[in-house]
């Protein structure tokens, strides 16, 4: 008999990555939309970016802020040890980047920010909207909390994934793994939160219109995210992992038929970007 695990899932960096270039995009549409930061006295900027995972888009915080101390926080050793390696140290302006091991959930400003960011993240922090109040307190006059989550999780790709992890042959192996990453709030109720703090507050989506290359694409980049806690969960059988794959990948590749250029992955994304009173 197989308990249900429900420990941290683990994370693979380098599966994370193949999809990089389209991971990156929201968070540079992010940073776009980000204000100048306080520090009119030439102090440079303090950052911090929650959930930083691999270190490759807190590293574009550096290209922003070249003289800035960013920190990025993150629960995975293994993606910790991926932004150490790749990351850490000084900045090519000048600035400092570091990484250390915080949980989200529980982690409020120990010093004074400029900016808390957070990429494709808080849709893994239960009760995130909970400590709003807390970050925007610990940011500096006039700084700034910005966020992005995917707002995906009615679409086929995740509900399917729900739905397998529900039927009789998985829920005593998964249980509800297939949806521990659902934790976002509608943007109405993020604008409605964030301005409440008394934020000047912009919220808006997007639908990124994907267009994947290669064979089972949509697999493989849930591989990488939404999948990890179901692989964590059967990690210690491989047959499990195949069977539960093959009938993934059968579901996905109905809901997803390739197209003569690749296969069409419509990902919609919700933003936030918050700016305390200066
Ligand atoms: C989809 S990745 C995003 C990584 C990075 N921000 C990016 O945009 O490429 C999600 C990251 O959130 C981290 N994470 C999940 N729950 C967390 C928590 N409670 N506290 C801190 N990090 C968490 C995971 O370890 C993972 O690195």
């Amino acid at each position: 008999m197989h308990s249900v695990e429900s420990a941290a899932p683990t994370w693979d960096p380098q599966q994370y990555l193949r999809h990089a270039g389209h991971r990156t995009r929201p968070f540079i549409d992010l940073l776009a939309r980000i204000p100048q930061l306080p520090g009119n006295d030439g102090r440079p900027a303090r950052i911090a970016d929650l959930g930083c995972g691999p270190g490759n888009v807190t590293a574009l915080l550096a290209d922003r802020w070249p003289d800035a101390h960013i920190t990025g926080l993150d629960l995975s050793p293994e993606m910790l040890e991926r932004a150490e390696k790749d990351w850490a140290g000084t900045t090519a302006g000048g600035g400092w980047l570091d990484f250390r091991a915080a949980d989200a959930a529980h982690w409020t400003p120990e010093e004074p920010y400029d900016l808390i960011v957070s990429n494709a993240a808080l849709q893994w922090v239960p009760n995130h909207p909970e400590s709003f109040a807390p970050w925007v307190a610990g940011l500096r006059p006039g700084g700034t909390f910005a966020f992005q989550v995917p707002g995906n999780f009615t679409s086929p790709s995740h509900a399917l994934l729900g739905e397998l992890c529900e039927t009789p042959e998985w829920r005593g192996r998964v249980g509800d793994q297939g949806r521990r990453y659902v934790h976002i709030l509608e943007p109405g109720d993020y604008l409605r939160r964030l301005t409440d703090l008394g934020c000047e507050t912009d919220v808006w989506e997007t639908t990124y219109h994907q267009l994947l290359p290669g064979e089972d694409p949509v697999l493989d980049w849930v591989k990488g995210t939404a999948l990890r806690p179901v692989l964590t969960a059967l990690r210690d059988d491989r047959a499990a992992t195949e069977a539960f794959l093959a009938q993934y990948r059968e579901r996905l590749r109905e809901a997803y038929p390739p197209g003569p250029h690749g296969t069409p992955f419509p990902f919609r994304r919700i933003f936030a970007v918050a700016r305390k009173g200066a």
